[in-house]
C-alpha cells in the first residue's frame, strides 16, 4: 500500500487542536480511498520549543523536514516571542528553504458559510490566489541605520527576481488555462515604480503564450475595493506576497471568516515537501478550550489530497463541509453558531465523510 509521510508542526496556541482533526479527516479520506495511507510525524517546533531552547526548530529542522512528502503546519505565534522572530525563523523559512513558490489560497463562499456582503450568492465568489511565496516584500532585506539614534533610518527591500517573477505568472496562467478561467494580475506600477513596473511587464510578456487567457490587470487599492463590490469578477488572481497577504485575508472576510480560510504552500516541481495550513494563526485567547475552529485545518487537507491527485477525495472533503454548514450547524464551533467542541466537530465531520 502506498504511504505518504507527513511531518506534523501543529505549533502554538490552537494550532494542535485544529491538527488532530486534520489528520483526523486524512486518515478517514485514506480508508476511504483504500490504496493508500497517511504516516504522521509529530514534530513539538514552535514557540514553546523556542523559549525552552532559543530557536524555533533544530538547528537541521529544515533537513529533517526534507524527508517527508508533505508538512502539515498549524499555527505559529505566541506572547513572549517576537512574531518577527517566530514567523520568520518556522514559517517563512520553511516556505522559502523549499522553495515553496506558490501559495495557493481558495477563496470560495461555500453553502452554508457566512457572508457578511449584501445580497451576495455563492457561485459570486469563488477565486483562487496564487501569491507569490517566496521573495517580493517578504525577502528580509534591509537595514536599521543609527538604531536608536535620531537620525535612524530602516529600509526594508523588495526583491523580484525575473526567475521568480515568471514562474509564478506562469503557474497562474496555466492554471487559468486549464481551468478555463480568467486571470487577474494584481500590482500596483503606479506607485513602486521599478518592482511594479517589472511585474506587470513580466505578466504581458509571459501572457503571449497564452492567447487563449483572458487577463486583466488591477491595481491592488482597486483590486480590494472590487473584492467587496463586485467578487465575481476575479476567478484566478495572481499577485506579490505582501498583497496576497493582505487580500487573501480579505479574501477570508468575505468568504465565511478565517475559521475556513486555508493555503496551499507548493513546490511544484516537488524537488521539496510542499506545506498545507489553516491561515487563521495561533489564536493564543482562545487555545486549549476545544472551541477553535478545525475546519479551515480540514480544507487544507482537501489541498494535500488534491496535491498528491486525489481530487476525488478533496472535493469530497469541501462537499461534506457544505453539508455540515447546511444541514448540521449544530456540529459546528461556536464561532459558527454552533456547539460543538473542536473534537466533536472533527467527529461529526468524518462520520458525514465516510456516508
Ligand atoms: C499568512 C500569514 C503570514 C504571512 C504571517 C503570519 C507571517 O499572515 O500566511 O498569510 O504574512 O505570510
Ligand atoms: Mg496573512
Amino acid at each position: 500500500m502506498k504511504e505518504y509521510r507527513i511531518a506534523v508542526v501543529a505549533g502554538d496556541g490552537i494550532g494542535p487542536e485544529v491538527m488532530a482533526e486534520c489528520k483526523k479527516v486524512l486518515d478517514a479520506a485514506a480508508s476511504i480511498d483504500g490504496s493508500f495511507r497517511f504516516a504522521f510525524t509529530d514534530f513539538p517546533w514552535g514557540c514553546e520549543y523556542y523559549l525552552k531552547n532559543g530557536q524555533m526548530m533544530p538547528e537541521d529542522g529544515i533537513e529533517i523536514l526534507s524527508k517527508y512528502d508533505a508538512i502539515l503546519l498549524g499555527a505559529v505565534g505566541y506572547p513572549g516571542v517576537p512574531d518577527n522572530i517566530s514567523l520568520r525563523d518556522l514559517l517563512i523559512r520553511i516556505r522559502h528553504d523549499f522553495d515553496q513558490y506558490i501559495n495557493l489560497r481558495p477563496v470560495k463562499l461555500l453553502k452554508g458559510a457566512q457572508c457578511p456582503l449584501k445580497d451576495v450568492k455563492e457561485e459570486e465568489i469563488n477565486m483562487t490566489f496564487i501569491r507569490e511565496n517566496t521573495e517580493g516584500e517578504y525577502s528580509g532585506q534591509g537595514a536599521w541605520l543609527y538604531k536608536g539614534q535620531p537620525g535612524e533610518v530602516v529600509i526594508q527591500d523588495s526583491v523580484f527576481s525575473r526567475k521568480g517573477t515568471e514562474r509564478v505568472i506562469r503557474y497562474a496562467y496555466e492554471l487559468a488555462r486549464k481551468e478555463h478561467k480568467t486571470l487577474t494580475s494584481v500590482s500596483k506600477a503606479n506607485a513602486l515604480n521599478y518592482s511594479m513596473v517589472f511585474w506587470d511587464s513580466i505578466f504581458k510578456e509571459v501572457g503571449e503564450e497564452y492567447p487563449d487567457v483572458r487577463t486583466y490587470s488591477l491595481l491592488v487599492d482597486a483590486a480590494s475595493m472590487f473584492m467587496v463590490k463586485d467578487p465575481s469578477r476575479f476567478q484566478i488572481v495572481v499577485t506579490s506576497n505582501l498583497f496576497g497577504d493582505i487580500l487573501t485575508d480579505l479574501g477570508a472576510a468575505i468568504a465565511g471568516g478565517m475559521g475556513l480560510a486555508a493555503g496551499a504552500n507548493l513546490n511544484p516541481e516537488r524537488k521539496f515537501p510542499s506545506m498545507f495550513e489553516p491561515i487563521h494563526g495561533s489564536a493564543p485567547d482562545i487555545a486549549g478550550q476545544q472551541i477553535a475552529n478545525p475546519l479551515a485545518a480540514i480544507w487544507s487537507a482537501s489541498q494535500l489530497l488534491d496535491f498528491f491527485g486525489y481530487e476525488d477525495l478533496g472535493r469530497k472533503i469541501l462537499d461534506t463541509m457544505e453539508v455540515m454548514l447546511t444541514e448540521h450547524r449544530e456540529k459546528l464551533t461556536p464561532d459558527q453558531g454552533g456547539t460543538a467542541k473542536t473534537s466533536e466537530c472533527g467527529d461529526a465531520f468524518v462520520e458525514l465523510l465516510r456516508k
